[in-house]
């Protein structure tokens, strides 16, 4: 699941800042909510961090909210952080003495989640003995303060106040929330979902596979910066934010769209469900009961290209090949045969029984390398894909 950043937007000319900010933290797959003070209402309508970030904008501490009549504590539960970016001297005071007289400042006090700061004001203000002694009792309770900068400020004046470059802002944001961005740089190829093999134009030979591990490992490895290409075969899933989705049918294709990638990645993933078989002659009218019982009472089959093993056979030094197996028996066995015999660096292992695995949101899995095995217990597919990766960055 995505974490959240609750943003909280008080009265500055910076607050221009806050759409960077909130753009920098979407990037790298973090979910941003707006809560406004009424004074940044005045510089920037509520519309445009709507706009942005396509969730409702909190500001009033009495506007109705239906369903949800306790609105900044359901705010408060909600962010992983909050981070109050540009934060005026005002709130920075308001917080210091525990002060809750709108949207924002309740829930500064109402939530559990850490608060990061990112003050912005006159040089003045900034270093008045109030403002100081009022970020020192923050900093004192655990408040995280990114320091203003140095420079012309929007009244005029020269000096420290200027709202930290939002790059700053996020990557400290993205710190507190623990969000890693370990694989900025590397190219992370991912095949997904099953293969569709044709007997004729209206049937086929597949499997149930959803492409959701896939997707899933596809997402994770773009949060965490790297440039992901998916070789999917069909499914009902949308591309990934940041994601290139190539979209195949056959075994066969998906070999050439991957031999024409494997190369250029360091990291390659193969959960594709690939049909182990293909009809030999797939015919190109429909068959017909009666006229073609033969051909459809019995089809002839020929053997599909194994992906994996092709890839991990061509595997450069470096390179890192994960496989997958579903099994429905002698689970991590059967997985240590598979990677040995594919020259994959590791295989992740499910059992294949009914409700895990195909097409749903949650997986158990095994994950064999040489050094051993680790086990998982059930857990969403999106969080299963962050352990996929550590384990694969550990090789
Ligand atoms: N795989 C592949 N191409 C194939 C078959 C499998 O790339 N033609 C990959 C899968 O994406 C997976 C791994 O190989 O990463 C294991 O697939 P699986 O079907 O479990 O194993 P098989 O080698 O097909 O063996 P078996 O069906 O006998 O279990």
């Amino acid at each position: 699941m995505k974490k959240t950043v609750l943003i909280g937007v008080t009265g500055c000319v910076a607050i221009y800042k806050t759409c960077e900010i909130v753009r920098g933290l979407q990037k790298a797959g973090v979910r941003c909510k707006v809560v406004m003070t009424e004074s940044a209402t005045h510089f920037i309508n509520p519309l445009m961090f709507r706009s942005l970030t396509r969730e409702p904008v909190a500001v009033g501490l009495f506007d109705d909210k239906p369903g949800d009549p306790i609105h900044h504590i359901s705010l408060s539960k909600e962010a992983d952080v909050f981070l109050i970016a540009p934060c005026t001297a005002n709130v920075i005071a308001k917080l210091a003495n525990g002060i809750a007289d709108d949207l924002l400042t309740t829930t500064a006090l109402a939530t559990e989640a850490p608060l990061v700061i990112a003050p912005a004001m006159n040089v003045n203000m900034y270093e008045h003995v109030a403002t100081q002694q009022n970020m020192d009792t923050l900093k004192s309770r655990g408040v995280r303060f990114i320091d203003a900068d140095s420079g012309y400020l929007a009244c005029g004046d020269v000096g420290k106040g200027r709202l930290a470059d939002p790059d700053v802002i996020v990557q400290a944001t993205l710190e507190v929330l623990n969000v890693k961005r370990d694989l900025v740089g590397k190219r992370v190829l991912i095949t997904a979902g099953p293969t569709v093999e044709p007997i004729d134009p209206v049937r086929y030979i597949s499997n149930p596979s959803s492409g959701k591990m896939g997707f899933a490992l596809a997402e994770a490895a773009a949060d965490r910066g790297a440039d992901v290409v998916v070789v999917s075969g069909p499914v009902s899933l949308s591309d990934p934010e940041g994601v290139e989705v190539v979209r195949v049918r056959t075994a066969c294709d998906m070999l050439a769209a991957v031999g024409e990638r494997f190369d250029a990645s360091d990291i390659a993933i193969f959960t594709a469900a690939v049909s182990d078989y293909r009809p030999a002659n797939p015919s190109d009218r429909k068959l017909k009961k009666g006229a073609d019982d033969s051909a459809l009472a019995t089809i002839e089959l020929v053997k599909n290209p194994d992906i994996l093993a092709t890839m991990g056979a061509r595997k450069h030094a470096g390179q890192i090949v994960v496989g997958f197996a579903a099994e429905t028996e002698n689970v991590e066995e059967n997985a240590s045969k598979k990677m040995a015999a594919k020259n994959a660096d590791m295989v992740v292992a499910n059992l294949a029984t009914e409700g895990l695995a195909f097409g749903a949101d949650d997986n158990a899995a095994s994950i064999v390398t040489a050094a051993g095995v680790q086990r998982f217990e059930t857990m969403p597919k999106s969080e299963l894909a962050h352990r996929i990766l550590d384990a694969a960055l550990e090789l």
